[in-house]
């Protein structure tokens, strides 16, 4: 009989706050999360798309609470903390998945549509971290959400491309900073089917059909597919792994014409 005494991939019993938890990858996580035995709380803009996600989570018998929040407004951040540490207990895993975009070319885009981007998917990540970390107590993990565009030139997303950058950059500062007591790592999807952009990659259209041509897995992916990613980062099983970008893409930015 082996004694082998492994740390397992899972975030049961852990506390998790999921910022952008209410839509595309980051409600696929924060379910992901509740059906491993996390307790969630699943936040955004709309109250109605909270509620809708905390009685997903609640299906699972774990604990919820339902707070919304703008990541562009620190003081909205603070009182989801304040929920967490009221309803949960404290927090152990945050995951920064809010999304914002502009099809605006680098001639074209405006100060307004850049600072639109860049507030959310940026500065928005520093946010979330700042107003979090104070309720992760007993340590943690931080589980930001990147993209393809920090690593690959993509047409008409210079504000977005650039924002990511800067997310995967405070990854690795913040992971510094923060260690050792909280691990801090990002994923990059590829392309993924969310309400963002079902219609851009929809079945028949050319952007999809090059898409499933280039990446070696032939096709893109269902946002259930970031999950186990986000589990892993998440769980004691990355105990020494921070500061990380982990890409989840079919192969896609690996892989030559
Ligand atoms: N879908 C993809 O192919 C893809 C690929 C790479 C990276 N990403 C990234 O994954 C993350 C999730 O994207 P998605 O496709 O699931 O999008 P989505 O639109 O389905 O979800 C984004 C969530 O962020 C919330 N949000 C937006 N602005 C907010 C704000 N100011 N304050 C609080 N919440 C806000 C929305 O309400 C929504 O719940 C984003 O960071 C996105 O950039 C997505």
């Amino acid at each position: 009989m082996g004694s082998y005494d492994h740390t397992p991939v899972t975030v049961a019993d852990k506390r998790a706050v999921v910022v952008g938890g209410t839509s595309g990858i980051g409600q696929a996580i924060a379910e992901g999360f509740a059906a491993e035995g996390a307790d969630v709380v699943a936040t955004s803009r709309r109250e109605s798309a909270v509620e809708e996600t905390a009685d997903i989570i609640e299906e699972y018998g774990v604990d919820t609470a339902r707070v919304t929040c703008d990541v562009t407004e620190m003081a909205t951040l603070e009182a989801v903390r304040e929920t967490a540490v009221e309803e949960l207990g404290g927090v152990d895993v945050v995951v920064a998945s809010q999304g914002a975009i502009s099809r605006e070319t680098v001639r074209d885009i405006s100060d307004e549509d850049w600072d639109f981007v860049t507030d959310v998917a940026l500065d928005g990540v520093r946010r979330v971290t700042q107003a979090m970390v104070p309720a992760m107590d007993d340590g943690g993990a931080i589980v930001n959400i990147s993209s393809l565009a920090a690593r690959l030139a993509m047409a008409d997303l210079p504000a977005y491309a650039a924002a990511k950058g800067g997310v995967e950059a405070f990854t690795r500062a913040s992971a510094k900073e923060l260690a050792p007591e909280i691990r801090v790592n990002a994923i990059a999807p590829g392309f993924v089917i969310t309400p963002q952009n079902a219609e851009t990659y929809a079945e028949g259209t050319e952007k999809r059909a090059k898409i499933d041509e280039r990446a070696p897995l032939g096709r893109v992916a269902d946002r259930e597919e970031m999950v186990g990613a986000a589990v892993y980062l998440a769980s004691d099983a990355a105990s020494y792994v921070t500061g990380e970008v982990l890409t989840v893409d079919g192969g896609f930015a690996d892989s030559a014409l």
